[in-house]
């Protein structure tokens, strides 16, 4: 089948199916192109929240579509690829992390969504890299607060709020690739060029960037900046919608540290394709399917999020 083709049988079988196609901002250019919608992990959860649909498809990672699951157990939710998982996921198993909070039994426990849902199970709020500033902030100065699982935005969070959490030792295998030498030998070929970039990245890129935000909110910032040219630390899907919202606007994606390519792609995200998702739209697999009695403790700390977003 051609691309065309393609895009007319994923249009068909949606409309069929009234089924939504949701697709992360770090998908492949052709699956944002013809998603409903497109956002990052918050707006995912937000329009999963919301959406009349009867199937969702969930392009972006298997956490997200657990996310979407949570939320609406009686709608079929799809993702193109079952072995899209996400590294800062896998970085916090649940029973370590369970033993982790056990020990800490005063903390209120503070969980990324990039987590899976039994991780979720273990949690009071769940924050996104949008909110989870304003989530923290309306907890009292003195509250004692666990934060996982990502190092280096729960280190960026404990900054900007004032704040001691404890956090766990994970990380993002694709933010953690950034490093400081390659981006101050960027910014010496481009020194006109802001430098924004994703809390996930390492605390020495972050002292760097001239705006560190959410994809959503290095999107915005990049639209509403009277500046001409940004150089990009995240995940380098993000600069199709920043090309595409400002086509006069220079975008230039920073390097992995270990390799020679100019761009930095998450694997597990790139693992959909147009086809994938054409096969899971047909056949209605594969499934994001949840133990009953884990998704009743995971969606309490989500539902928390979205009243406190
Ligand atoms: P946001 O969508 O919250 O910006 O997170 C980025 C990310 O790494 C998703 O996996
Ligand atoms: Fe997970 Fe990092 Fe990929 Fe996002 S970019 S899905 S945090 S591995």
């Amino acid at each position: 089948m051609d691309k065309t083709e393609l895009l007319d049988n994923i249009s068909r079988l949606k409309k069929e199916k009234n089924a939504v196609i949701m697709a992360h901002y770090y998908q492949v250019n052709d699956i944002q192109d013809i998603a409903d919608f497109v956002g990052d992990s918050l707006a995912l959860a937000q329009q999963a929240a919301q959406t009349d649909a009867e199937i969702i498809v969930l392009c972006g990672v298997h956490f997200m579509g657990e996310t979407a699951k949570i939320l609406n157990p009686h709608k079929k939710v799809l993702v193109p690829d079952l072995e899209a998982g996400c590294s800062l996921a896998d970085s916090c198993p649940a029973d370590e992390f369970e033993t982790f909070v056990k020990a800490h039994p005063e903390h209120t426990v503070i969980s990324y969504v990039n987590t899976t849902a039994a991780v979720k199970a273990l949690t009071d709020v769940v924050v996104t890299s949008t909110n989870a500033k304003k989530i923290v902030d309306q907890f009292p100065k003195d509250a004692k607060l666990i934060f996982g699982p990502d190092r280096n935005l729960g280190d960026y969070i404990n900054g900007v709020t004032g704040r001691s959490m404890l956090l766990w030792d994970g990380a993002c295998h694709v933010h953690e690739q950034f490093s400081i030498e390659k981006l101050i030998k960027l910014k010496e070929q481009h020194p006109d060029g802001l430098i924004l970039a994703h809390p996930e990245c390492k605390r020495p890129v972050l002292l760097m960037a001239d705006f560190v935000g959410s994809t959503q909110a290095l999107l915005n910032y990049a639209t509403e900046s009277d500046s001409m040219k940004f150089l990009v630390a995240t995940e380098s899907g993000i600069l199709h919608q920043m090309r595409k919202k400002n086509p006069q606007k220079e975008f230039i994606p920073v390097p992995p540290d270990d390799s020679t390519c100019a761009c930095n792609e998450c694997n597990f995200m790139r693992l959909n394709t147009l086809e994938k998702l054409y096969d899971c739209l047909l056949n209605e697999y594969p499934e994001i399917l949840i133990e009953e009695n884990i998704r009743k403790k995971a969606v309490k700390p989500i539902l928390k999020m979205l009243e406190m977003s």
